[in-house]
């Protein structure tokens, strides 16, 4: 391809239609199985509960899950009549913003597990009878691929509302290991274009597309994340206190909503400690810090003398192979994600430590790329040239503009179905619940 993009489509696309459909089952599954732990470890008053005006009920995320998967696989799909068409309104999520949501006629736990349930077997049974090519929606198993991804997406909302959730904790999950690592603070990273997103991997979302070539000027960039440690420094240095760090939007947030440090922090005994999954522990670290808005990082990395790596800085550090001149899907190139090479899929409740993962950095070195914490860029959520909404204008389009700030790589808390080096993640640049940090970059010229 004159993109420099893999022509088989990075692994997958060009696989036999049984292997195909044995992945999307697995995808499928393996978000069900996420869903029902999020949604099983708490009683019904805790599924039907606000826990923050951020949120949903649980409840709703599962029923909406169950609601989205009938509408394209069902009915999109296999042309299939609502199963309950009353209920469309209630979980169509610009109807009612996630304040109101709890105040809706919501069907109660069991009967939106029953609905899940029920949509469930008949999204298998149509996924074992479509052939997975010939339409948009069908071909690789595109709706299929989506419909996973939109689950683990609310996965990763869900675990969003535990953290906000007061209470014992209802989670546990194995610690990551140590690290130890004792490469160079930053990297290079060459001046010249690159193939930035991607219109050969067959479940890219839209706003992914199409592949395109992109210059990118010299720049350094941080080898791993922000850590608690060195964003300790800049609390300690009165970052907070010093409005020269902050844009004057940013000063002003943080004066009206007294941010003094990440969510979820606060001070005690000289220390700092944490609420994580309603477990109190000392701030680690050598972790990446987390729970920080886009504010906070801009602020930080003004301070260090750096500035938030723009969208196409991000992606190139992570997909672009200076020996081959292509872009890869990972960091470490186009095979799956391991357990070797990223932190994701909750598999940890918590990003590992700095330095984590040699085996999933990039060419250049470049660690904890994909997992650990959301990274916030210093871009907007623009469309590529050439951009069209598919399949339809509310995941995408109706969010594009300046409005949101673009965050890379994917959290803890991310499954891989949802997460390479292309995707796209946006939010407020006021947003802390989100499991979000940053690393920092500065011109290569700029000494
Ligand atoms: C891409 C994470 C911003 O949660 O608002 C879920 C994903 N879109 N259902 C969101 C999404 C529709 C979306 N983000
Ligand atoms: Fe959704």
């Amino acid at each position: 391809m004159t993109t420099g993009e893999p022509a088989s489509g990075e692994g997958f696309a060009a696989a036999d239609p049984e292997a195909l459909r044995r992945r999307a089952v697995a995808a499928l599954h393996t978000a069900r199985e996420r869903t029902a732990l999020l949604t099983g470890c708490v009683d019904d008053g805790e599924l039907t509960a606000q826990h923050s005006p951020l949120m949903s009920p649980l409840v709703w995320d599962l029923a909406h899950i169950g609601n989205q998967e009938e509408q394209w696989l069902l009915r999109a799909v296999a042309g299939r009549e609502a199963i309950r068409p009353e209920i469309d309104p209630l979980y169509d999520a610009f109807e009612h913003p996630r304040s109101a949501r709890p105040s809706l006629p919501l069907l109660a736990p069991e009967e939106a597990r029953g609905y899940a349930a029920e949509v469930r077997g008949r999204a298998l049974d149509v996924l074992e009878r479509t052939e997975l090519r010939g339409t948009p929606l069908t071909e690789a198993g595109f709706a299929f691929g989506m419909i996973a991804q939109h689950e683990q997406q609310h996965d990763e909302t869900m675990l969003i509302t535990h953290q906000l959730r007061s209470g014992p904790a209802a989670l546990s999950a194995p610690e990551p290991g140590p690290a130890d690592f004792t490469g160079p603070a930053e990297v290079l990273v060459p001046g010249g274009p690159f193939t930035m997103g991607t219109s050969a991997d067959p479940w890219a979302l839209d706003n992914e597309r199409p592949a395109h070539r992109r210059d990118v000027p010299p720049f350094f960039l941080d080898t791993v994340p922000v850590t608690n440690g060195a964003y300790l420094e800049f609390m300690a240095d009165g970052g907070y206190r010093e409005p020269r760090w902050w844009l004057p939007r940013g000063w002003a947030y943080i004066r009206s909503e007294s941010v003094t440090a990440p969510l979820f922090w606060w001070r005690e005994g000289g220390g700092w400690l944490r609420r994580r999954f309603g477990v109190t522990e000392p701030v680690p670290p050598n972790e990446p810090v987390v729970h920080v808005s886009w504010y906070e990082a801009d602020a930080y990395a003004r301070w260090a003398g750096r500035r938030l790596p723009r969208e196409a800085e991000w992606e190139k550090a992570a997909r672009h192979d200076p020996v081959s001149g292509r872009s890869r899907r990972h960091p470490w190139g186009d095979a799956d994600p391991g357990a070797d090479h990223a932190n994701l899929g909750q598999r940890h409740l918590r990003p590992a430590p700095a330095g984590s993962y040699p085996a999933g950095q990039s060419p250049l070195g470049v660690r904890q790329l994909l997992g650990d914490v959301w990274e916030w860029t210093a871009s907007d959520f623009l469309p590529y040239p050439g951009f069209r909404a598919f399949p339809y204008r509310e995941y995408s389009e109706v969010f594009l503009g300046s409005g949101y700030k673009v965050l890379r790589g994917g959290s803890f808390a991310v499954d891989r179905v949802v997460c390479r080096g292309t995707f796209r993640n946006w939010d407020y640049p006021v947003r802390r619940q989100i499991f979000a940090g940053f690393r920092t970059a500065r011109d290569a010229e700029a000494s």
